[in-house]
């Protein structure tokens, strides 16, 4: 399905059910045997809108013959994918944990997903985590761990809202506090936006950052966005599907690409150029820390991308 200025999806359509592929590698990876991060939550959603594709993540070494015919090197790609969302994972739990131990008490994830660190890491009393996505999604995602008897580990407030609408004033109206310094995250959320709105998501993000605030942001290289970047990635697509519908599976989207091939702002770039401190890691070399691998001779086993980390110096004024 491509596309839309105002489109909407739930758990299942389009962009939300990237949320349930992420979902996928943690639960793969919480169940491997030396986890880099654990998510007992992630394993519920799947169950609960049953067998898809995503879920060939936690099948690992039990993938479908007709996979492997097709990629013989799948299982390596499931491999590396499984060590990418590990990696980024942590990155942004290591931020977000990092902040709460240097006093910060506000955290805000946007595009939150099925992402359960309210309902799995030790916030410090004190804390609120804001978590904004698409109504669907989050009313999936509460109504699940609710039916599993799950408890947030802190002050949780979800803000149903699109990003590309006027999220601010929705999440201002939940009780957030522009006066006090905000923990902000952007994992897996830049490509599903155009450059435009991902430069106004920036300027949101500043314009409601006090001083001492931190910003985490998985980022993609220019090559993540370049036209032969994009069709190998829609031809390799291509070939999955025809496989996956000989087994009778048509949950990998049918047409059209759900993200926006579309150059912009490197995001460690805008922070530097609006008063942030600012510093990235290319996906590999955050892998590598964590002793996991792409095989270099598998192309786009995992994404072109860039963790980010920014701060908003206490004493400086920011330039917005
Ligand atoms: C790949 S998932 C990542 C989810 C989560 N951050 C994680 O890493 O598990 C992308 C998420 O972005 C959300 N998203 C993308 N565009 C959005 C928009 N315009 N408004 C609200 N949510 C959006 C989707 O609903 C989905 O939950």
């Amino acid at each position: 399905m491509a596309r839309a200025e105002d489109d909407t999806w739930d758990i299942t359509e389009s962009v939300g059910a990237t949320a349930l592929g992420v979902a996928a590698g943690r639960a793969a990876e919480t169940d491997s045997d030396n986890p880099l991060i654990r998510d007992p939550f992630a394993q519920m959603f799947l169950d609960v809108v049953g067998d898809r594709i995503p879920n060939l993540y936690a099948r690992g070494e039990d993938l479908p013959p007709e996979l492997v015919e097709l990629d013989p090197r799948i299982g390596e790609r499931m491999a590396a994918m499984r060590g990418y969302i590990a990696s980024r994972t942590l990155f942004f739990d290591q931020f977000f944990l990092s902040a709460a131990k240097d006093g910060v008490r506000q955290s805000v994830i946007l595009a939150a997903g099925l992402d359960a660190r309210a309902w799995r890491l030790e916030w410090p009393a004190g804390s609120v985590v804001y978590e904004l996505d698409q109504p669907k999604v989050l009313e999936f995602k509460v109504a699940t761990l609710e039916s599993h008897g799950a408890t947030a580990l802190t002050t949780h407030v979800g803000v149903p809202v699109d990003l590309r609408h006027d999220w601010p004033a929705a999440l201002q109206a939940s009780g957030f506090d522009s006066a006090l310094p905000t923990a902000w995250s952007a994992e897996g959320l830049l490509p599903y936006l155009t450059a435009e709105a991902q430069d106004v998501l920036l300027e949101r993000i500043a314009s409601l950052s006090a001083p001492g605030s931190r910003v985490a942001v998985e980022d993609f290289t220019h090559e993540f966005f370049s036209a032969e970047s994009f069709a190998r990635r829609e031809e390799q697509m291509q070939r999955y599907r025809a496989a996956a519908a000989k087994l009778g599976r048509t949950d990998i989207p049918e047409s059209g690409n759900l993200l926006y091939e579309e150059s912009r702002t490197q995001v460690v770039d805008w922070l530097a150029a609006h008063g942030w401190e600012a510093a990235g890691i290319d996906a590999r070399d955050l892998m590598a820390r964590n002793d996991r691998h792409v095989p270099t001779d598998i192309e786009d086993a995992t994404p072109q991308s860039i963790f980010v980390e920014g701060m908003l110096p206490v004493q400086s004024r920011v330039t917005r």
